[in-house]
Order: structure tokens, then sequence, then C-alpha cells
């Protein structure tokens, strides 16, 4: 009797356990394709401030965002075969944005460093980027030297991004200024309340060919350790085959020419822009 009854118990046991082992199976299932398929819809969140990467434009009256990274989602999203809503957010929020589900993919002309990869994980990069300092018109002689020119100059800096670090890293004795949009750094440093803009090479180069008289790139040059130069698509980790559709799409536009494509008309847009 008390055996049966043990018995009774084990196999009510093994029967949760089985229910248990279930549930917890489906919920590591990676549906975040699916999940996009059903709602129609990839949410892309970036950072607006950053031309050629991402920036406003206004066509027939109404603002919109565009630049390479999002000429690059809208391929991901055809890929997925549903439309594309961007999100715009200032740059610091975007990897927590991420984590909170509040959008799918994340393109801001992010790299991948160390730290961000410890929350979220990145595709295939589809670009390489340098740092460099740009200052006023006439001003680029002036600072030859990363390491002791900016000594007690007010140097801009977008906050957590990479050029944080580099700058409080490589220019020595400088009045590190962080702030949350790049376009309130460059505009700071034309009305001279900065000295300086760590910014990357292709958005260093996009003000200085927009906006000729007013800029230009010191030639002190700063050093960009290998793993902060690879920009690229941050992803969930747990969005595993969503990261293989984005490489699948990267990987295809490397090959047929579209990346550089992209980026050219990019680059155009931005300089037609107001
Ligand atoms: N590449 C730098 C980083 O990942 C800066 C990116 C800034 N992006 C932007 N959309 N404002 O830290």
């Amino acid at each position: 009797m008390k055996k049966k009854k043990n018995l009774y118990i084990l196999v009510a046991f093994m029967a949760l356990f089985c229910v248990v082992l279930t549930a917890c199976g489906k919920k590591d299932a990676d549906n975040s394709v699916q999940k996009i398929k059903d709602k129609k819809t990839l949410v892309v969140g970036t950072s607006a401030d950053y031309a050629p990467f991402e920036f406003p434009v206004v066509q027939n009256g109404q603002k919109k965002i565009t630049g390479y990274d999002m000429l690059l989602a809208n391929k991901i999203a055809d890929q997925l075969g549903v439309k594309l809503k961007i999100v715009n957010t200032e740059f610091p929020s975007l990897v927590s944005e991420l984590k909170n589900n509040k959008v799918d993919i994340v393109m801001a002309g992010m790299v991948s460093t160390k730290e961000r990869k410890k929350a979220v994980a990145f595709s295939k990069s589809y670009f390489n980027v340098q740092n460099q300092v740009l200052v006023r018109k006439g001003e680029g002689n002036k600072f030859q030297d990363a390491a002791t020119d900016f000594k007690n100059k007010a140097v801009g800096v977008q906050q957590t991004t990479t050029q944080e670090k580099i700058a409080k890293e490589q220019m020595k004795g400088s009045n590190v200024v962080s702030e949350g949009k790049v376009t309130s750094l460059t505009t700071e440093l034309r009305t001279n309340k900065l000295d300086a803009v760590v910014l990357e090479n292709t958005v260093a180069a996009t003000y200085v060919k927009k906006f000729p008289e007013q800029y230009e790139i010191a030639k002190a040059k700063l050093n960009t350790p290998k793993d902060i130069q690879n920009i690229n698509v941050a992803t969930r980790k747990s969005d595993k085959k969503l990261t293989a559709e984005i490489n699948k799409v990267i990987n295809k536009e490397e090959k047929n020419g579209g990346l550089k494509q992209m980026l050219q008309k990019a680059q155009q847009l931005q300089l037609e822009s107001n």
C-alpha cells in the first residue's frame, strides 16, 4: 500500500517536472523573427543627431529621419517583409531601450564595445570608423598633438560614447564636456562655447563638407583602438534568429555594392538638406 502511494507521488512529480520543462523550453525558443512578422513592423531605435548615419530631413513639409543606418534598416525590414518604424531618442538611452523591449534593434553608428557586449549582441559590422577632432575653421594648426595641445580647452563629446573615453584618455589636461546630442556640440563649437569636438571621421567630414567656412579637422591625431572601430546593428542577446537575418542582409549589401551606395545617398541627402 505504502509502495503504491510512493509511486503515485513519483509519477505526479515527474508529470510536474515535464510541465515545467516544456514551459521553460518555450520561453527559451527564439521567436524574434516571427514576432516582427506578426506585428508587421520592425522598430529601430536611433539617435538622429549623427549625419550621415542618421539625421532629419524635411520632405514635402514633413520631418523624416534618414541616413546610412536608416537606409540599411529599410533593407532589413524589406528582407523580413515588414515596414520600418523609427524611434528617435538620445544616444545614451538606446542600449536600455533595446534591453527593455522598447525597440527591436538599434542602429545608431554604434560600435561594439566590450561594455556594450555585456548587455546586448551585435550583428556583423557594416562600417569602420576612426576618431578625429573637429575645430573651428582656421584653428586646425593650433592643435598638433592630442596629448599636449588641448590643455585647459573645452572638448565636447557625446555622453556614453567611445569619443568620451578617447577624449578623457588621450587629450590630457582638457576639460571634457559630455552632452546628450552631437548637434548641440557642433553648435557650441561654432559659437565658441567649446574649443573642439571629438567625432568619428565620417561624421566630422560631413560637417566640414557642409560648412567649410565654419569647421575643419585638427592636425592632432587620435588613436582609435581596433575594438571600437566597427559599427554594427545592436540586437538583444536572445534574438539570435533576427541577428542572423540581419547578417544576411549585410552580407548581401556588402557584396552587391549596396552599402557603398547607401552611404553615398545619405551623404547626398545631407548636403541637400538645410
Ligand atoms: N560610435 C560611437 C559609439 O558607438 C558614437 C555613436 C553616436 N551615435 C549617434 N547616433 N549619436 O559610442
